[in-house]
Order: structure tokens, then sequence, then C-alpha cells
């Protein structure tokens, strides 16, 4: 039997405007990578070679950066939805790519320390119907949630106000060809989506075999800012330093730090762990840790940490920016006109914190 993969990466992003009116959630960087590569890495590593991507409005983005998956040893079709319905829908609509195949689904926008080899080998060894990755939260009450017995998923409930376990579920799941019976027999949610955990509950009552596994190492779900911050230092965490650039005399690198191509420090301090994208001039400024900084983006005069950058942003005499996203082509800088003030262009369902 041949495994395949599903990787959703269509969606409405609406936790992550506007940086989603613009560009897809999944090819957000981390340490300056699409956040959608570490998964179709994770994919390739497990020897899979079939992979479907579930696109929607974003997927000229998504097929100009993934192409054909040749650099990761992937064949990758994609699969067109015709609005987000659903992650249920999304398997529904996949049904001609899967065919009666086994197949791994992975959303686009979450991150695995470990990646998913030891959950793939589990499917493969004890072949249930689905195999659910959970791992340990502290606040189930915001996630969908899987009660247990005897290693066995009794129930799943969707964000419940009494949990009756604290292991939630993380965005990957492994499904046998009876998935299909599951989404098309469903209905969709008070939210008009086909729920995945709807169709997983449904398997559970008609007697299928739904198994847990638990995540080793850390997970992240990428959809919100927050998490998106903390998935970069994270990953920025376990990075090896390089210099590919230059640096002047008069600049203090510590710590973990990633100089790319082209990038030129000058006068400044970067305390890592962090990266520094290609062509990209940093001068007379503090870039602090857990910090991304995009190819062609100039930073004068200026502090960040915390935070990551887009593509050739431009940011200039502010003295310290922290836990932000700034978008591509972005300007942040002072301004010497009277009156002293804050003087803004931002676009639709941005977020500004000023002091
Ligand atoms: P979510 O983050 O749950 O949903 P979303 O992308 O619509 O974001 P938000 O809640 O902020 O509006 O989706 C998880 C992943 O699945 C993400 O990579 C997008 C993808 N997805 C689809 O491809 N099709 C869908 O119908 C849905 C709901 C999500």
């Amino acid at each position: 039997m041949r495994l395949k993969a599903l990787v959703l990466s269509g969606g409405k992003g609406t936790r992550l405007r506007p940086i989603t009116h613009t560009s897809a959630k999944q090819l957000v960087p981390i340490a300056n990578k699409p956040i959608l590569f570490y998964g179709l890495e994770a994919i390739a590593r497990c020897g899979i070679r079939e992979v479907g991507i579930v696109v929607g409005e974003t997927q000229a983005e998504i097929r100009a950066a993934v192409s054909d998956g040749k650099k990761w040893g992937i064949q990758v079709t994609y699969i067109p939805q015709s609005a987000p319905l659903g992650l249920a829908h999304a398997v529904k609509i996949s049904e001609p790519f899967l065919k009666r195949d086994d197949f791994v689904m992975y959303l686009g926008d979450n991150l695995l320390r470990d990646g998913i080899e030891s959950f793939v080998g589990e499917f493969k060894k004890k072949k249930p119907n689905a195999l659910i990755l959970l791992t340990k939260v502290a606040h189930p009450e915001q996630f969908g949630v899987a009660e247990l017995s005897n290693g066995i998923v009794k129930r799943l409930e969707e964000k419940p106000k009494k949990p009756k376990s604290d292991m939630a579920l993380v965005g990957v799941y492994m499904f046998d060809s009876n998935i299909f019976k599951a989404v098309k027999a469903i209905q969709p949610s008070g939210r008009g989506e086909l729920e995945i955990t709807d169709a997983i509950q449904y398997l559970i009552d008609k007697k299928f075999k739904v198994m847990p596994h638990t995540v080793s190492g850390w997970w992240k779900d990428t959809g919100r800012l927050e998490d998106l911050l903390e998935a970069n230092g994270l990953v920025l965490m376990s990075a090896k330093s390089r210099n590919d650039g230059a640096v002047d005399a008069e600049s203090d690198l510590e710590g973990t730090v990633i100089i790319e191509k082209g990038a030129k420090v000058s006068k400044s301090r970067i305390r890592g762990p962090a990266i520094i994208g290609e062509r990209a001039e940093i001068s007379n400024s503090y870039v602090g840790p857990n910090t991304s900084i995009y190819h062609d983006t100039r930073l004068k005069n200026c502090g960040i940490e915390h935070s990551i950058v887009l593509e050739n942003s431009v940011i200039e005499n502010v003295e310290l920016i922290e836990g932000s996203l700034i978008g591509q082509n972005a300007v942040v800088r002072q301004s010497p006109a009277k009156p002293s003030a804050y003087r803004i262009m931002i676009g639709d369902s941005s977020r500004v914190e000023i002091p």
C-alpha cells in the first residue's frame, strides 16, 4: 500500500491579518524559511513521494514557491479548494488524488521539532483506521481535546468548557480510506465548516479503530502572531551560526547568529539567536534574540528583538521594536516633521501598539 501526504495550504488566515490580505500565511518565513517548507521536509524524510497540496485564494503564490516539489524529492499535485469550507472538506475534495491509499494529513501552518517519522512509523506498525497526534496543553478548553482509554481514542471534543483530558489535537493526522465515508456523512458545524474532529468522531462511533500518538519535542500552530514569533525563536535556538555576509570590525555578534549571503552589518550589535537575510543592511543598530530579518531589508539606527521582518522593508531611527511582525516593503521610521506625532498608513485589520 502506498502512503501519500495531503498538505492543507488554503484557509482564511483571519488571525494573521493584514499579512494574509496579501500573502499566504504558510509562506511566512520562520528563521528565513517558509513555514510550509518545514512540513514538506518532514514529509519527504518519511520517504513519502506523492504529496497533494490543497490551495485556496493564495494558490499562485504557493505554486510559485513549491513548484513541482523536486527540490524535496517529492511529486506535488495541487488541489484547488473553492472556499475554505473546513479541514474535512479539504479531505473530501482530495479523494480523486488520494484514491484508496493511506495518507498523512498535515496542516501547512504547523511546525513540529521532531518531524513526523515516529508518527508515520506507528501508523505503519499498528495499522489503525486513524492515528491522531496529541500533545499535553495547559489550556485544553482552547483546543480540540481527545478522551483516551486503554490506548484508544474514545471521544473528541472541540473547545470543551469542561475538558475531560489535557491532550489536544495537533495539526497532523493519518487516515485510511474509511475517512471518506466520514467526511461524506457529516454536516457543517455552527461555523459552517466540515470539521475534521466530527469526521474522526464519526469513525469512533462506527467502531473504527482511532488511536492516539503523543508528540515528542515541541509543536507549534503558527496561525496566531504570538505563536508565530515563538516558533521563530524555537527554530532559531537550534540553528547553527554562519557568516556568509560582511560584518565590520565595529560590530559585535553574540550567541547563534546567521548572516546570509550578501548581507552587510556595520556598527551594530547582534545578540542571537537571530538571522539576517540576503543583501540586508544593518547599520548602527541592535538586533536582539529571536529575530529574523528577511532578505533586502534595511535597518538603520534602531533596535529590534523577538520579531520577524519580511522582505525589502526599512526601519530607521526607532529605539526598540519588540514582539512584532512587519510585512513586505513596509517602512517604519521616525519622522522629523512637526508637529511631533504618530503618522501611520497601515493596511486593513492591522495592529499597532504604542507606548
Ligand atoms: P486554520 O488555521 O484552522 O484556519 P484558517 O487558515 O482559515 O485561519 P483563521 O482561523 O486564522 O481564519 O487552518 C489550518 C490549516 O489548514 C491552514 O494551513 C489553512 C488550511 N485550511 C485549508 O486548506 N482549507 C480549509 O478549508 C481550512 C479551514 C484550512
